[in-house]
């Protein structure tokens, strides 16, 4: 959304993360074009793509913070659409790893996602990985980063400069990325006919009108469910399959934003000790979205309402984010946000607009300065 001339950009949002999180449309609009022309997959980002992979079809996502969790859900897409085998590790993590003879390591195709494409942690994961001899590549917000210029491939994000510390739009121009490294590589694999690959561009090109067009009512509903759940200490935050990535990134921006916490599980680990913490002040947000298309996801589904309707008898309170239409989730949780119907692989992009908005209203309720809370910076680098 580009501001009337002569106004400054916070004239029209309140806030920067407010506005990044309404740009996202056009940001993934940006970084689609990068990809795409004329509703094909660009033939030169593919070549560029053919030095990258290992020949065992392995791969490992190095990330860190909201980064990591576009990672998680990479490697679904990765796994599902492709056959890969996908590891995801915290970056910090992955550098500090190594058994007595490296060589006795497997040598997967290393993935380091970042948004600044300057965290220390990544850059150093990057760093060993080059240093084990393994193929790298980065997809980073900045294109001139530190990432971008070391590793074999570069696949940038188009989503322009973002302020706010906690990150909106370029994770879900990560999330964009990482489904169109799947549409190259499924292709290269010949897991992806034409087709289906035909499918796929069109869903995705769809998407940023979709998303434009249910910003608003988002927008409201959210503010007012942050009225009505403030005084919350604790939320859990549950989703099964690529939407558990989704879990943990809206606990993850709730905590960055308002310092209220949350935690992001698999919807199935709820009853594993978790669900002793779930009470009036401890309320429970569920990913119960469908793709009717697909059988797994029909499955997530109909375990997500089996668990809607335990925790209803459980006396919780619960927030529930389904399909536009979906009477059955409704009728279980408390109160509901609706995302337009889509296929399972990008129902993730639009479910967490919603929780961004959440965690944004969350932090206004609270009072804390939301593009800077405190502790945290942009981009965590050491000197
Ligand atoms: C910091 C920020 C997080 C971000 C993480 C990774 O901790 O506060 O919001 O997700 O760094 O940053 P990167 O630039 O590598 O994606």
């Amino acid at each position: 959304m580009i501001p009337p001339s002569g106004m400054s950009r916070l004239q029209t949002f309140p806030h920067e993360m407010l506005r990044e999180i309404y740009e996202q449309p056009d940001a993934i609009r940006r970084t689609l074009a990068l990809y795409l022309a004329d509703d094909q997959l660009k033939p030169e980002v593919e070549s560029l793509l053919a030095t990258w992979p290992n020949s065992a079809g392995e791969i490992l996502i190095a990330a860190s913070g909201s980064s990591r969790h576009s990672g998680l859900a990479g490697e679904i897409l990765l796994e599902d659409l492709c056959g890969l085998a996908v590891d995801v590790e915290y970056a910090s993590e992955y550098s500090c790893r190594g058994g007595k003879d490296p060589k006795d390591m497997r040598h997967p195709s290393v993935l380091v996602l970042s948004q600044s494409g300057e965290t220390s942690d990544t850059l150093a994961a990057l760093y060993e990985a080059r240093r084990r001899g393994q193929r790298t590549l980065a997809i980073t917000n900045v294109s001139s980063s530190t990432m971008a210029g070391v590793a074999d491939v570069s696949m940038p994000l188009a989503a322009g400069v973002e302020r706010a510390i906690p990150a909106t739009k370029s994770f879900t121009c990560q999330l964009t990325v990482l489904y169109l490294l799947a549409l190259y590589e499924g292709v290269r694999l010949r897991r992806i006919d034409s087709a289906e690959l035909a499918s796929y561009i069109k869903q995705l090109q769809a998407l940023p009108n979709l998303i434009q067009a249910q910003l608003a009512g988002w927008r409201q509903t959210m503010a007012a469910l942050a009225g009505k759940y403030s005084s919350a200490a604790t939320f859990l935050y549950l989703g099964r399959g690529i939407h558990y990535a989704i879990a943990r990134e809206g606990a993850l921006k709730l905590k960055e934003a308002s310092y209220v916490h949350a935690e992001g599980y698999p919807s199935g680990e709820l009853k594993h000790g978790p669900n002793a913490l779930v009470s009036d002040r401890t309320p429970l947000v569920v990913l119960a979205t469908v793709d009717q298309d697909l059988s797994a996801s029909v499955l997530r589904y109909e375990k997500t309402l089996q668990l809607l309707s335990d925790m209803r008898a459980q006396g919780a309170k619960v927030i529930a984010i389904a399909n536009h239409g979906d009477t059955q989730a409704k009728g279980l949780a408390g109160d509901c946000i609706y995302v337009d119907p889509v296929s399972e692989y990008l129902l993730p992009i639009q479910e967490v607009i919603p929780l961004q908005l959440f965690a944004y209203f969350m932090a206004l309720e609270h009072g804390v300065d939301v593009d800077r809370p405190r502790n945290l910076a942009k981009a965590v680098v050491e000197k």
